[in-house]
């Protein structure tokens, strides 16, 4: 039977149990749900992800745990959402490596905290802002396995691949023929090659060590380029503008999807760029992938976990 049927058996059942044991037989299933939830989660996975997993476990073990290298210059956004990060109570969080389950064993060895004392000794204390500068396992099988068509002879663009996480998505939940990913930073591109050829991805998988404005008369040849959060906290606002106004230069053939991380309309906001969206791009409608993913992934339609609907998924407009 399929979910829907099965809802309605549930409810049946629970019309025929006893009016004396329905409290009862509802506390149950309240109290027991959330093993039941978990179970049904677990014998779900596949080979894809449990390698995704093995890779994932691998970069954790390369990197410090705040998955920065000393090659780069992160910056604290001057203006919009992220401008209230102070360096002093923000933690580099990386959400492809550290998920909640991973953070919370963290948080018990006293690895890392989720608090921070405002007035040291005392019971005051708030919380510490998160920051991740990588894609959740749940954002990459949401974009490859439910917002994008499939990929079968396309190629795909991450610009700004850091550990790679996006670029092994695309690799093992779609059938993307190839996968590039442009990163400016060398440390993670070495580390990028690494996971690369110890897993045999070089057939669909290429790495390229490059500042993005050095690659923008390649972007046409992909089908599907995901920009997540690249530039906010890596460029100053001059040079934001710079790129914004080179990516949509060159990106014009229509078609080609944009995955982006937030929308391009709040990347835009503060960078004076006087892009015409409407005449650019196109948002396509996912909100109700999302709530069917998120019932799968989170079992809520509208989680607290915003992860997936900051995902926006765009078209490219004939230029006119
Ligand atoms: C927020 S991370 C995105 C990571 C990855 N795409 C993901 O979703 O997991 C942004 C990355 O973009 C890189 N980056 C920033 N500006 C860039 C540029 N102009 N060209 C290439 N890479 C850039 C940074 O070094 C950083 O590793």
């Amino acid at each position: 039977m399929d979910s829907t049927e099965a809802i309605q058996e549930l409810k049946k059942l629970i019309s025929d149990v006893k009016p004396c044991a329905v409290t009862e037989f509802l506390g149950w299933i309240r109290s027991n749900i959330d093993d039941m939830y978990e179970e049904a989660v677990d014998k779900s996975r596949q080979n894809c992800d449990i390698m995704l997993d093995t890779i994932r476990d691998e970069i954790r073990e390369r990197l410090p745990i705040n998955a920065t290298f000393p090659t780069e210059r992160i910056l604290t956004p001057v203006a919009g959402p992220n401008s209230d990060c102070d360096p002093t109570t923000t933690v580099h969080v990386d959400a492809f490596l550290f998920d909640d389950n991973v953070i919370d064993g963290l948080c018990d060895d006293g690895k890392m905290s989720r608090n921070y004392c405002r007035q040291c000794g005392s019971k005051e204390i708030s919380p510490l802002t998160f920051i991740t500068h990588s894609a959740s396992v749940r954002q990459i099988k949401y974009m490859f396995q439910y917002l994008l068509p499939n990929l079968h002879g396309k190629a795909v663009l991450d610009v700004g691949s850091r550990t790679g996480a996006v670029l092994y998505g695309a690799y093992l939940f779609s059938d993307a023929s190839k996968i590039v990913g442009v990163e400016l930073d060398k440390s993670f591109c070495d580390l990028q090659k690494k996971i690369v050829e110890k897993y045999e991805f070089k057939d669909r998988i290429k790495i390229v060590h490059q500042n993005i404005m050095n690659y923008l008369q390649y972007l046409n040849r992909f089908d599907v380029i995901i920009l997540n959060n690249v530039f906010e906290f890596f460029m100053e606002m001059k040079a934001q503008k710079q790129v914004w106004q080179s990516l949509y230069q060159n990106i014009n053939k229509p078609g080609t999807m944009l995955i982006t991380i937030p929308s391009v309309k709040e990347s835009l906001q503060n960078l004076q760029t006087n892009i015409n969206l409407s005449k650019w791009l196109k948002e396509v409608d996912m909100c109700e992938v999302c709530k069917k993913t998120n019932m799968l992934m989170y079992g809520q339609e509208d989680p607290d976990d915003k992860d997936l609907a900051s995902i926006h998924l765009y078209e490219v407009l004939p230029r006119t």
